[in-house]
């Protein structure tokens, strides 16, 4: 099974820019792209961070750019989100007995699960006890057989970035102690949030997340580095899933470098192909 994360989209007003970029355009390229390549994928998954200020018509905008889409896609807020236009505006935003913007949905490879981080007094990241009892319940409530796949916007953990590291999930602790007896069911961890391609795992639980559509945060682990934006190139993910694992490709899709055969190099003569390719399995298969 193939899914798609987008992230941090950062929409703005219609022909708006920010940080010198064009977030629209940026998120256009990225629909065709997917629709050209990934049709066959069941579900885009965009991990927060939809509009930068979280005004009614960045709102809009969003649902315009997503609106071409050939699969159906799923919301979830960051903080630069605002939870009452996201959800007047885009019907993909799952919606708890709280009015927070948490869902699950189930899938031939199990059941994703969307978590609202949202705090609207901060940029950092919280999960209260509504939340958390949203959660406890939905994991509780799904079948032992079926494998989970948790997508949420902030880190539970610090990743390295300090000005990032400051605006992380606050109180993982509790986090931990609702994932923890769903922890070997739990398959991969998605977030958002750092603009950062990073792999890695958590109590034991693969993650990922990687750079956003629009503008991506300076590379620094240095203690106290100012928080700087970059125009490194925007990405999104591809992630195949089957019965043993899951693969999670991130493509640079405004990538535009030449592409070549290996077997013809221009440079010297000697022979670079050693035979021909063995046929190989395809993950997700
Ligand atoms: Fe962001």
């Amino acid at each position: 099974m193939k899914l798609i994360q987008i992230t941090d989209t950062h929409l703005v007003g219609p022909g708006l820019r920010l940080y010198g970029l064009d977030p629209r355009a940026r998120l256009d390229a990225a629909v065709a792209d997917i629709n050209h390549h990934h049709a066959d994928a069941e579900l885009v998954i965009v991990t927060g961070d939809l509009t930068h200020w979280g005004e009614v018509d960045a709102y809009r905008n969003f649902r315009a750019a997503m609106r071409p889409l050939r699969i159906p896609y799923a919301v979830l807020v960051g903080n630069h989100d605002r939870r009452g236009p996201c959800l007047d505006v885009l019907a993909a935003a799952p919606r708890d007995a709280h009015g927070f913007v948490q869902g699950w949905r189930d899938t031939p490879a199990g059941r994703l699960v969307f978590l609202d981080t949202l705090d609207e007094t901060s940029h950092g990241g919280q999960l209260c006890d509504r939340r958390l009892a949203w959660l406890r319940q939905t994991l509780a409530e799904t079948p032992a057989d079926r494998p989970l796949y948790l997508f949420m916007h902030h880190p539970p953990f610090a990743v390295g970035v300090d000005m990032m590291d400051r605006i992380a999930l606050a109180d993982s602790a509790a986090l931990i102690a609702v994932i923890k007896p769903a922890r070997a069911r739990v398959r991969h961890l998605f977030f958002g949030h750092v603009h950062r391609p990073i792999a890695g795992s958590w109590l034991g639980i693969p993650f990922s997340t990687l750079r956003g559509t629009n503008h991506q945060v300076c590379f620094d682990l240095a203690p106290g580095a100012p928080h700087l934006t970059t125009h490194e190139p925007p990405a999104y993910a591809v992630v195949l899933i089957g019965e043993t694992e899951v693969v999670v490709h991130t493509h640079d899709y405004l990538d535009d470098s030449p592409r070549f055969p290996f077997s013809k190099p221009d440079l010297d003569d000697r022979t670079y192909m050693l035979g021909p390719f063995p046929a190989l399995g395809r993950p997700g298969k």
